[in-house]
């Protein structure tokens, strides 16, 4: 089985959120099972030059899209494992930042209409193209109405992975003939609203839509969680399914960590406390071995459930001992709060902000508990990454926070959840965990079962594979 995949964004090569992560490891733990899997994605400005050096070009092509004819490079590189090629066209791509711009529809159908086109350049004939997000939701829909009937792409099947569908890609319907290329006749399949909207057409052209986990599979049938697509995603319920997304154990591994300050593992856990003792110093906190440390690293903003931290802080400080490492950027009013609360709280709060990978690492590893309250969480990579550094993660119960952390009130669990999106009944979260770190005994098991945890890609990249199979069979 052949599979390729196309993505707006993948680690080490380019990031801005947890999509990725999914890029960059996926495909690899497909090769790993025998898939001939091969990844696809824009050759951006922002790709560092070590990488652009181990690149090889492969050929070029013309991409049509509408009355335009925009050159596409194409350019190769091995990382561990799986072939990625990244489009290159200056035009669309050599700008700051991914997002954002005012002709992102044509940047992304450009990409999208290029994938298309690439298959006839390489000497690769996928079974499946494996789409994600609104930014390659025109694959689907190009395969649908423009290639699936010429040579060579007769039996291509596509996969649609919702990844976050509060981003929908949504566009006048000028863009049909002005820059999708398509006539209007095929204007209800992207229709939703009156507006042209791309993610709605990656759901009625797919074979099969996929989200990434279970219980958000579930939750975007709901009003309150479907920013508008339930009534679509109904009417498709039975093509979705959820898989859980794993992490890149090797990528996040506490045994094998330049970023963090001591090497340590489910074995030998010692160095955890170093890391913790470190990370005080580090951030001007107290240094204090006794006291829990709170973590929270994310995107400043609310769906991530920064109105609930908000407003229970300043009553779980003055209820606790506890101290905060806080990172991340986003929306102005939370990232003053958080300053003005490290001000108020020397030694005890530290804030800084921004998007700091090493830094974020240092917090996994150095804190006790691992904060996020997220009113909505289509899978979540940092509860995984926790648990993956010996930290217990404080979650509410949604998309993949449910799926991967159940509450230890029972015994068996691995960190501290609420349902109800409310402050008491997260502060009521935190509290609980604050009590469980004190009894040292417990704790010290419930840190063993953190750091033993799977939550590899092994068993999602069989779950994957699984759905491939059932679409070509
Ligand atoms: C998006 C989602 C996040 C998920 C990630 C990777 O960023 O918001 O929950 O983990 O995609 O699938």
């Amino acid at each position: 089985m052949k599979v390729l995949y196309a993505v707006s964004e993948a680690t080490p090569f380019i990031a801005t959120g947890g999509l990725a992560d999914v890029g960059g490891s996926l495909p690899p733990a497909l090769r790993k099972r025998r898939t001939a899997c091969r990844a696809v994605l824009p050759l951006y400005k922002g790709i560092g030059q070590d990488f652009r050096e181990k690149m090889q070009f492969v050929t070029d092509f013309v991409v049509p899209l509408a009355w335009r004819r925009q050159y596409c490079g194409v350019f190769r590189l091995n990382h561990e494992g799986a072939v990625y090629y990244f489009l290159d066209n200056e035009y669309y791509f050599k700008r700051d930042g991914l997002y954002g711009h005012y002709d992102d529809a044509e940047r992304f159908a450009f990409f999208s209409r290029a994938v298309m086109e690439l298959i006839k350049h390489i000497d690769f004939k996928p079974d499946i193209i494996h789409c994600n997000d609104w930014q390659t939701a025109m694959i689907p829909v190009y395969n649908t109405i423009l290639y699936s009937k010429l040579p060579g792409y007769e039996n291509i099947k596509t996969v649609f992975t919702i990844h976050n569908i509060q981003y929908q890609g949504v566009y006048d319907k000028s863009l049909m003939g002005e820059v999708l290329d398509l006539d209007e006749d095929y204007f209800s399949l992207l229709e939703y609203g009156g507006a042209v909207n791309l993610m709605k057409g990656g759901i009625e052209c797919a074979d099969m839509v996929s989200t990434v986990s279970p219980t958000y599979a579930n939750e975007i049938l709901d009003p309150w969680y479907s920013h508008g697509l339930d009534p679509i995603l109904r009417e498709r319920a039975y093509k979705l399914r959820g898989i859980l997304n794993g992490i890149d154990f090797k990528a996040y591994d506490p045994g094998n960590d330049s970023d963090i300050f001591f090497p340590y593992s489910a074995k030998d856990k010692s160095g955890k406390a170093k890391n913790k003792a470190a990370l005080q110093e580090h951030l001007g906190l107290e240094l204090k071995a006794d006291l829990p440390l709170i973590g929270i690293t994310t995107r400043l903003v609310t769906h991530k459930g920064l109105d609930l931290v908000v407003e229970a802080f300043e009553n779980i400080l003055a209820s606790s001992q506890a101290q905060f490492a806080i990172l991340g950027s986003g929306d102005y009013a939370f990232e003053e709060f958080f300053h003005a609360m490290a001000e108020k709280y020397p030694g005890r709060v530290s804030f800084t902000a921004g998007f700091i990978p090493h830094l974020a690492r240092k917090i996994y590893a150095g804190v006790d508990l691992f904060l996020m309250p997220s009113k909505s969480e289509p899978c979540g990579l940092s509860q995984m990454v926790s648990l993956r550094y010996g930290t217990l993660p404080i979650v509410r119960e949604t998309g993949g926070l449910k799926d991967s952390v159940t509450d230890s009130g029972d015994g068996k669990g691995n960190g501290f959840t609420f349902k109800s999106y409310n402050f008491a009944d997260m502060t009521d979260a935190v509290n609980r965990a604050l009590t469980a770190f004190y009894d040292k005994a417990a704790w010290g098991k419930l840190v063993d079962r953190a750091l033993k945890d799977d939550n590899s890609w092994a068993n999602s990249a069989g779950e994957y594979l699984e759905m491939y199979r059932g679409i070509l069979s």
